[in-house]
């Protein structure tokens, strides 16, 4: 059997031209916030990494606001999407690395900005991940942070991480709030700001986007038809099979290093 790294380059080279031209991807509430947070931070001129660029929507709407961004994936054909988009919108800024969120070959203090779209939920090694983005960030530095957020309640929850991992065999897992703000805390991290919007999943276009094969598109539908009505309601879920999740955007600083007696 492959290695989760595996699964994930599997899953994701051959697909870069589908997330290219996702609706769900290359547009949303949470790209327009980003905007307004980087204007509101002051950011212009300055250095960002995109952890788990795709095929590049998070990176296209904050590189014109930047000096330079490093879009960084381990799908070498994501990359490749990313290296033509920004050409054709004339992004010069942007530059691409084969590389993984949890090693990250950059020296401490890299980076004003560390961002991440859509992506954690495919990371095997969070707490590595979040400490490399710490690392890479320079004192001052901003941490933006978006993925879709697990429901909080348990039953709800193990619906839809079924689902997840029955529709894209490198789904790990899609942390809930309060995981996600105990692991940034934990790490150094100061929310400034959290945001979360209602995200309608269309469930062909779902599934088609990932080549998910037959048989686990009839066992998702199989889950879907025998889910218990609270989890029918909290997912909004559709005869069709299509239902919401929720998109969780964190903002947030390093923490300024505690004073010592030596200080
Ligand atoms: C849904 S796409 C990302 C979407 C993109 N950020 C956007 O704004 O449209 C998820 C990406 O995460 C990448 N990925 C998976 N595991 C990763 C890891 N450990 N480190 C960095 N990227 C990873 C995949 O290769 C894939 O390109």
């Amino acid at each position: 059997m492959p290695s989760h790294e595996q699964t994930v380059q599997n899953q994701f080279d051959p697909r870069a031209e589908a997330y290219r031209r996702s609706a769900v991807h290359a547009a949303g509430p949470d790209l327009e916030h980003v905007r307004e947070l980087l204007a509101r931070a002051a950011l212009r001129a300055r250095k960002a990494l995109d952890l788990g660029c795709g095929a590049g929507h998070l990176s296209f709407a904050l590189a014109p606001h930047l000096e330079r961004l490093v879009a960084l994936d381990p799908s070498p054909g994501m990359l490749a999407a990313v290296s033509r988009g920004a050409a054709e919108r004339g992004l010069t800024q942007i530059e691409t690395c084969l590389g993984s969120a949890e090693s990250l070959a950059y020296p401490d203090g890299s980076f004003d900005l560390v961002c991440s779209r859509y992506s954690a939920h495919h990371w095997s090694r969070l707490e590595a991940a979040v400490h490399e983005m710490v690392r890479v960030l320079a004192p001052g530095g901003h941490v933006l942070l978006i993925d879709v957020v697990g429901p909080p309640d348990a039953l709800v929850d193990t619906h839809l991480q079924a689902m997840e991992l029955l529709r894209d065999a490198s789904h790990v897992r899609n942390r809930s709030v309060r995981e996600w703000r105990e692991l940034l805390g934990a790490a150094g991290l100061v929310e400034r700001e959290y945001r979360q919007w209602a995200l309608r999943i269309e469930f062909d276009s779902w599934v088609t986007r990932m080549r998910t094969p037959e048989a686990r598109v009839a066992a998702i539908r199989a889950l879907q038809s025998g889910a218990p009505q609270e989890v029918r309601a909290a997912l909004g879920l559709d005869a069709d099979g299509s239902f919401t999740l929720q998109t969780g955007l964190f903002w947030l600083t390093r923490a300024p290093r505690a004073s010592t007696a030596r200080d």
